[in-house]
C-alpha cells in the first residue's frame, strides 16, 4: 500500500518536510532513475535529497517524471557546493536544469568551505601540497547572503546549511536574515553529536540525518545493541537506526538503490519511531559514549569545522 509522504515535521517557515527521504548520494547512473521512480510511485516517498556534487542529478529529475507523481507533492532538497560559494545562484540554476524543475523545496550550503571557484579542478581542486584549495578569504556570512536572495527571488522554498557545528553558525547567525531551515549532518547511533543537536534546535533549525545507517558497509547495522532491540520489537536493525532518529525529532535521509530496501526503510523507520520504548532510545543515546563513537564521512578539509570527534588529522 502506498503510504503517501508518511510523518512530516515542520520547518521554521511553516513549510513542511517528510520526516524521510530518499539519499541519491553514491547512486550511479542506471540506478538512480528506477530507485527514484518505485520510491515514489510504489512505496510513497515524497522526499528526494540530491546535491549538485552527486552528478547524477538528470537520472533523478528522470526518476521523479517517470514516478507520474506531480512536481508539486514532491519535496525536493539539493545543495550547492564550495566551489559555487562565490555563485550561488549560477550553481542553483544548474541544478534545476539537470532537475528539470524551475524551484527547490530546500536548498542548503553543502559545507562550511568555499572552495577556489578557478582552481585546478571544478569539484575538488587542490594545492600544489596536496591540500584541498579553500577559499579563505571569502566568508560564510556572503554566501548564506546569497542564499537568502535566491530564496527572495523564489527560485527556493526554503534555504538550510550542512555540515554547520556550532562554530560555523555562529559565524551567520548573527548577520542571518533568514535563519536556516535545517542543519543536515551526520547523525547515527555512533555519531549522535547531541549537543549540536540541541543547539540546533534550540535555534528552530530542523536536523536532518544523513548516513542515517552508518553509510556504506555500514557496521551500525550489526550493532548488538541495535540488533537486540530490533529482535525485541521484531523489527529489522535499519528499522532501529532510522525510528530511533525520527523519535528524536530528526529527519532521516536514507540511500538505497535496492528495491526492498527502498520499501523496508520507508515501512520499517516509521515503525521503529513507533515501537522504540523511551527506554531503547536512552540505550541508543548512550551507544557512542560507550566506546563506539565514529564518523563515517570526513572529507580532509584543511580547516577547522569546529566538530567534536572530527579527525585531527584534517586539522590545519
Ligand atoms: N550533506 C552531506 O554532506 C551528505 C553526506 C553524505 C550523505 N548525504 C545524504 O544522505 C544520504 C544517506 O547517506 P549515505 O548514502 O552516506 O548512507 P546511508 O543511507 O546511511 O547508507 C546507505 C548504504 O546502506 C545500504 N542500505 C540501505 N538500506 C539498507 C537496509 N535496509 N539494509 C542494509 N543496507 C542498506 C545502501 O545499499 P544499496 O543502495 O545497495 O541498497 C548503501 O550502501 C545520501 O545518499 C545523501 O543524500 C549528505
Amino acid at each position: 500500500m502506498t503510504q503517501t509522504g508518511g510523518l512530516r515535521f515542520k520547518l521554521n517557515n511553516g513549510i513542511e518536510i517528510p520526516a524521510i527521504g530518499l539519499g541519491t548520494w553514491q547512486s550511479k547512473a542506471g540506478e538512480v532513475e528506477a530507485a527514484v521512480s518505485y520510491a515514489i510511485k510504489e512505496v510513497g516517498y515524497r522526499s528526494i535529497d540530491c546535491a549538485w556534487a552527486y552528478g547524477n542529478e538528470k537520472e533523478v529529475g528522470e526518476g521523479i517524471r517517470a514516478s507520474g507523481v506531480p512536481r508539486s507533492e514532491i519535496f525536493l532538497t539539493s545543495k550547492v557546493w564550495g566551489t559555487w560559494h562565490t555563485r550561488v545562484e549560477e550553481c542553483l540554476d544548474q541544478t534545476l536544469a539537470n532537475l528539470g524543475t524551475d524551484y527547490l523545496d530546500l536548498y542548503l550550503v553543502h559545507w562550511p568551505v568555499p572552495l577556489n571557484p578557478n582552481g585546478n579542478h571544478p569539484v575538488f581542486p587542490t594545492l600544489p601540497n596536496g591540500k584541498r584549495d579553500v577559499h579563505h578569504e571569502w566568508d560564510l556570512k556572503d554566501t548564506w547572503k546569497q542564499m537568502e536572495a535566491v530564496l527572495q527571488k523564489g527560485k527556493v522554498k526554503s534555504i538550510g546549511v550542512s555540515n554547520f557545528s556550532e562554530k560555523k553558525l555562529e559565524e551567520i547567525l548573527p548577520t542571518a536574515e533568514v535563519i536556516p531551515a535545517v542543519n543536515q549532518l551526520e547523525l547515527h547511533v555512533y555519531n549522535p553529536q547531541h549537543n549540536l543537536v540541541a543547539y540546533t534546535k534550540s535555534k528552530g533549525i530542523v536536523p536532518q540525518a544523513y548516513s542515517p545507517l552508518g553509510s556504506t558497509n555500514s557496521p551500525l547495522l550489526a550493532d548488538d545493541l541495535v540488533v537486540e532491540i530490533a529482535s525485541k520489537h521484531s523489527l529489522q536493525p535499519a528499522d532501529v537506526l532510522l525510528g530511533y532518529l525520527i523519535a528524536k525529532g530528526i529527519v532521516v535521509l536514507p540511500k538505497s538503490v535496492t528495491p526492498a530496501r527502498i520499501a523496508s526503510n520507508f515501512t520499517g523507520a516509521l515503525a521503529g519511531a513507533e515501537k522504540l520504548s523511551p527506554a531503547d532510545v536512552e540505550q541508543l543515546d548512550g551507544r557512542a559514549a560507550s566506546g563506539k563513537q565514529k564518523r563515517f564521512i570526513t572529507p580532509p578539509w584543511p580547516v577547522d569545522l569546529g566538530f567534536e570527534h572530527w579527525p585531527a588529522l584534517n586539522l590545519l
